[in-house]
């Protein structure tokens, strides 16, 4: 199956943010008025945590962007795409540890802003350009939401989110996230370790990997019904159980200080910061522990370009464009802020290991 995939010298100027959008400069208590008033109806959790002035992503926004001059652009709730916010989920996201002060889990490399993070997004289910799932994943609804747990595992079972969820606590983690076609961005995430819900489904002694696979709904997605899409749905993805297990690795349900918007993978998505961002499945449906290596859609659509490991390698180009380097967005059209891209995405001291032996020229 052979597709056009754009890369990064094909990036249109559209898809370049505007300048409009992060020069906005509108004050950040501003933005978090917006928030405090959505909050104050839904939850006293939450108002609890505005009014205390405890939330420390915006705390961190707040501080960063006051040093790098940038304001954080104040958000609409609908912004967040969604038919109704999950009370459960609300709760909890309220009820997060906070970021750690230092160690892999945070940076102090500035954030991005919440209307790049939630206007710039490949989510193909709801079209090809980034501005589409963010224009058109609205009243996306996601509650209830069931995950399929299947496979080499002694717990399987159709799961509601707020079952699988329950008996995890949620924490806040701030990790760089880079896409294979060389744009990258800083996200405030707020979810769980992977690890600690996968343990929790017992998989097997035969469990060797871990199937994800997203909501396949042509009737909602109409990247899913389009007929010039070349994709094999649902999207899938998959990681060997070391890399599973990993405490990196992430399921988040959160960004920024609220639940996920649609276009960024609500209610569910995956995190694997040392990955290419198209390891990150969003709006996860199903979790099948596997004897062999699953399939995923980028391998499956073009095996010449994108791998199963997709291991952030500045060493490794891709045959159409190089990956030593990265557009951190925000990033103006006529002065792009491009950056050395990091091996494994700047996480070599954790996961490094992982791969000992491996020719990661071959494993890409
Ligand atoms: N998950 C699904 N279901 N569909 C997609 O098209 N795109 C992937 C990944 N997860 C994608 C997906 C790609 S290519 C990237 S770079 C990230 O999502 C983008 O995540 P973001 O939009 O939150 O930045």
């Amino acid at each position: 199956m052979l597709i056009k995939i754009k890369n990064c010298r094909d990036v249109l100027s559209s898809e370049i943010t505007p300048e409009s959008v992060y020069r906005s400069r509108r004050s950040f208590l501003q933005g978090t008025g917006v928030l405090a008033s959505g909050g104050l109806t839904t939850t006293s959790l939450i108002s609890a945590s505005f009014l205390t002035g405890t939330s420390i992503s915006a705390q961190k926004v707040n501080a960063q962007s006051a040093a790098q001059g940038d304001a954080l652009i104040a958000r609409a709730p609908q912004d967040l795409n969604l038919a109704a916010k999950p009370a459960f989920l609300v709760e909890k996201v309220a009820l997060r540890r906070p970021v750690p002060d230092s160690g892999p889990f945070t940076t102090t490399e500035s954030l991005t802003p919440f209307s790049d993070v939630t206007s710039y997004n490949n989510f193909y289910e709801f079209g090809m350009d980034k501005s589409d799932p963010s224009t058109r994943a609205r009243d996306f609804k996601v509650d209830p939401w069931m995950v399929k747990v299947s496979g080499e595992t002694n717990k399987p079972g159709d799961y509601a989110l707020e079952d699988l969820l329950a008996p995890v606590d949620l924490e806040e983690r701030i990790y760089r996230h880079r896409c294979v076609e060389a744009w990258s961005m800083v996200i405030p995430w707020i979810g769980v370790s992977l690890g600690e819900v996968l343990k929790r489904l017992e998989p097997t002694g035969d469990a060797r990997y871990v199937e994800f696979l997203t909501l396949e709904a042509p009737d909602i997605m109409p990247g899913q019904r389009s007929r010039f899409s070349t994709i094999d749905w649902p999207y899938r993805e998959g990681l060997r159980m070391d890399e599973a297990m990993h405490p990196l690795a992430m399921l988040a349900v959160g960004l920024y200080d609220d639940v996920l918007p649609a276009q960024n993978g609500a209610p569910l998505r995956l995190v694997v910061p040392w990955k290419y961002g198209f390891k990150g499945i969003k709006s996860i449906v199903s979790i099948r522990f596997t004897k062999s290596m699953p399939n995923n859609t980028w391998r499956d659509l073009q095996p010449s370009e994108y791998g199963f490991y997709a291991n952030v390698n500045p060493t490794v180009s891709h045959p159409r464009w190089s990956q030593a380097r990265e557009r951190r967005l925000p990033s103006p059209l006529f002065a792009a802020r491009t950056i050395p891209t990091l091996p494994f995405n700047g996480y070599a001291d954790e996961v490094d290991g992982l791969y000992a032996g491996m020719d990661l020229r071959k494993n890409y």
